[in-house]
Order: structure tokens, then C-alpha cells, then sequence
């Protein structure tokens, strides 16, 4: 079942207090182990692309690549028992924005959060008035993607989180339906030099003052398994380290409910190819070499659907 609005899946989530999994696809092979797990765990499940992504699926030319996505994601959506949203993930202009709407999103992220806050309002809020008439959801970001590190003052920790004052003033002036406050994660596979750590008292206010669903970005808990793995095959992911679990559960209690997932799909995926790249040399087949790949995407899709609340309800 394809949803018309990601807002339906993420309101509920914050009305009933569980998270629901924003999984990146980057190819194909992604979004068939994402949709498999989600009808496992019957689970609500948002699909998201980047810019990137939609420029990939259309060998260049990411307006293609949006309606690309976006056939393939409502194919594969056609005819199972779970609600499946098609999300654009950090849009950083009105072109691509426009790209995900006309092929058939059903929410765009607008970032601008590292434009000056005025500028990032009237950008959001031009986003969302053409959005919202085509019934399409919007997502906005405000702060820096950065670890919080316990040898950082309180004043390049503010310079740098998001300010749950001006969080309130950005959701009231732009209108926007979710919100993704910085609040010490970042993208990739090395998030914190130290202990993980998010900053949940700033959260906790964030969502006091807005009340609407928030969203975590770098939420990937970069599994060890998955790294060795990818390790004894010949990768070189030295001190990666993700967010663990308990903090995932503890980000929802305050108030989180969109977590964003590409790179614990990635590693997964990359192990798994490597594997079976090296168990396999004679076979010139790909398909058999994706397969376990998918599986594998599937398996840590699956287990963050438990992790996060989102399985069984629908
Ligand atoms: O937020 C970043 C996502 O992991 C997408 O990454 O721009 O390499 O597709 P990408
Ligand atoms: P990770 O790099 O932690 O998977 O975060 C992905 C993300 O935030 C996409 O917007
Ligand atoms: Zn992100």
C-alpha cells in the first residue's frame, strides 16, 4: 500500500510514541530489502532518497531518476499489507524539491540548515506552500550534523545544536510538519570519538515547544558484526562507531519518531557482497551475489523495526 502522505505514518507514530525507520535506498536491491522486512515485521516504513540517489537511478539526470524511484517504489509497494511512504532526504534546493513532488513523493526534507536562520525560514516556508497544495508533507533541519563531545564549550555546543527557542519560532512561522533538530549525531559510519552521547535535554524541549514529530538524522548504530565482517573481506572501517540501541530508544522517548538509516544498509550490504564476492570467484552471475546482500539489508531493517517500535503496527 502506497500512502499519499508520509504525515499519516509519522503522526500516528508520535501520537502512540514509537519510532518509525527512514531507510535510504541506493539501488533497486535496497528498497526490495527494505519493503521484505517491513512486510516481515508489519511494519509502517518510510523509503527516502537523496539528491544523489535520484541522480543515480537516472544515470545522470535526477529529475528521471525521481519518477524512476518513485515507479519503483509504488511497484513494489502495490499489493502488500503495509503502509509504504517515498520521502526526498536532504533536498537542498527548490529543483529537486519540485523533482520529488511532480514524480510522486509523498514528503520532501528542504535543507537549508546551513543557510542563516532567516534565510532557512523563508526558504522552508516558500517549500512548504508549494508543498502543502499538492498534499505533500515537509521536512526541515535546523543545526549542524556534529557529535556532542565532552570537550566542547556550552557556547560552540549552542553555535552548533539546535536552539529550542528559535525551534519553536521556525515550526510556527514556516509551517513545517516535521522537524530535524541537530542534537549531536552525524552522517556516516564515525559518529562519535568517544562515548555516544546526544544532547536529550534539548531534545525534551524541542518537543515541548513544537509538539510535532522529530526527526533523527545519522541514526545508524554502525553494528560490529557487520564492520568485522566487512573487514575480514578486505574493507578498511577502522573505529567506526553508531548510536547504540538504548540511546535509539531513549531519542524516541523524548520525542523522536522519523530515524534516518543509510549507512548500517550500506556496510551490511557492502559485507555481504564482499563475502560472497571471495566465496564465490567463478560465478559471473550478479544476481547471486545480490541476493545475500539483500537478505542482509533486510535482516538489519527487520531487527530495527523491533528496536524502534514500528513493528506490528499495522
Ligand atoms: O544523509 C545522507 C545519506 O546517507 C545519503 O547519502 O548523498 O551519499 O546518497 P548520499
Ligand atoms: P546515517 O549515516 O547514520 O545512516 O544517517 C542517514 C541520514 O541521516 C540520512 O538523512
Ligand atoms: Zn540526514
Amino acid at each position: 500500500m502506497y500512502v499519499k502522505s508520509t504525515k499519516d505514518i509519522l503522526d500516528k507514530a508520535n501520537a502512540e510514541y514509537y519510532g518509525v525507520g527512514a531507510f535510504n535506498i541506493n539501488s533497486l536491491e535496497f528498497l526490495i530489502g527494505i519493503v521484505s522486512a517491513a512486510v516481515i515485521k508489519r511494519s509502517p516504513v518510510i523509503i527516502q532518497a537523496s539528491e544523489g540517489a535520484m541522480s543515480y537511478a537516472g544515470n545522470g539526470d535526477f529529475r528521471k531518476g525521481a519518477k524512476v524511484l518513485a515507479d519503483m517504489v509504488r511497484r513494489y509497494a502495490d499489493n502488500i499489507p503495509v503502509p509504504v511512504a517515498l520521502h526526498l532526504d536532504h533536498g537542498h534546493d527548490l529543483d529537486h524539491v519540485l523533482a520529488a513532488i511532480r514524480a510522486g513523493f509523498t514528503s520532501v526534507m528542504i535543507d537549508a540548515s546551513a543557510k542563516p536562520f532567516k534565510e532557512n525560514v523563508e526558504i522552508t516556508s516558500e517549500v512548504v506552500r508549494i508543498a502543502h497544495a499538492a498534499e505533500i508533507s515537509v521536512e526541515a533541519e535546523l543545526g549542524k550534523l556534529v557529535g556532542v563531545e565532552d570537550n566542547v564549550s556550552v557556547a560552540e555546543r549552542d553555535a552548533t545544536l539546535v536552539d529550542p527557542d528559535e525551534a519553536k519560532i521556525f515550526v510556527e512561522k514556516t509551517g513545517v510538519d516535521f522537524l530535524a533538530p541537530a542534537i549531536g549525531t552525524s552522517h556516516g559510519a564515525f559518529k562519535f570519538k568517544g562515548e555516544a552521547k546526544l544532547d536529550f535535554e534539548r531534545l525534551r524541549k524541542v518537543k515541548q515547544l513544537t509538539k510535532i514529530p522529530l526527526v533523527l538524522h545519522g541514526a545508524s548504530s554502525v553494528l560490529e558484526a557487520d564492520v568485522e565482517k566487512a573487514n575480514s573481506y578486505g574493507a578498511k572501517i577502522e573505529g567506526a562507531k553508531g548510536v547504540p540501541f538504548d540511546i535509539l530508544k531513549e531519542a524516541i522517548k523524548y520525542g523522536i519518531n522519523k530515524i534516518n538509516t543509510d549507512t548500517d544498509l550500506r556496510i551490511a550490504f557492502i559485507a555481504e557482497l564482499r563475502k560472497s564476492l571471495h566465496e564465490k570467484p567463478s560465478d559471473i552471475d550478479p544476481r547471486d551475489f545480490f541476493k545475500p546482500a539483500i537478505e542482509a539489508v533486510k535482516n538489519v531493517v527487520a531487527q530495527r523495526m523491533d528496536i524502534l517500535g514500528s513493528s506490528n503496527k499495522v
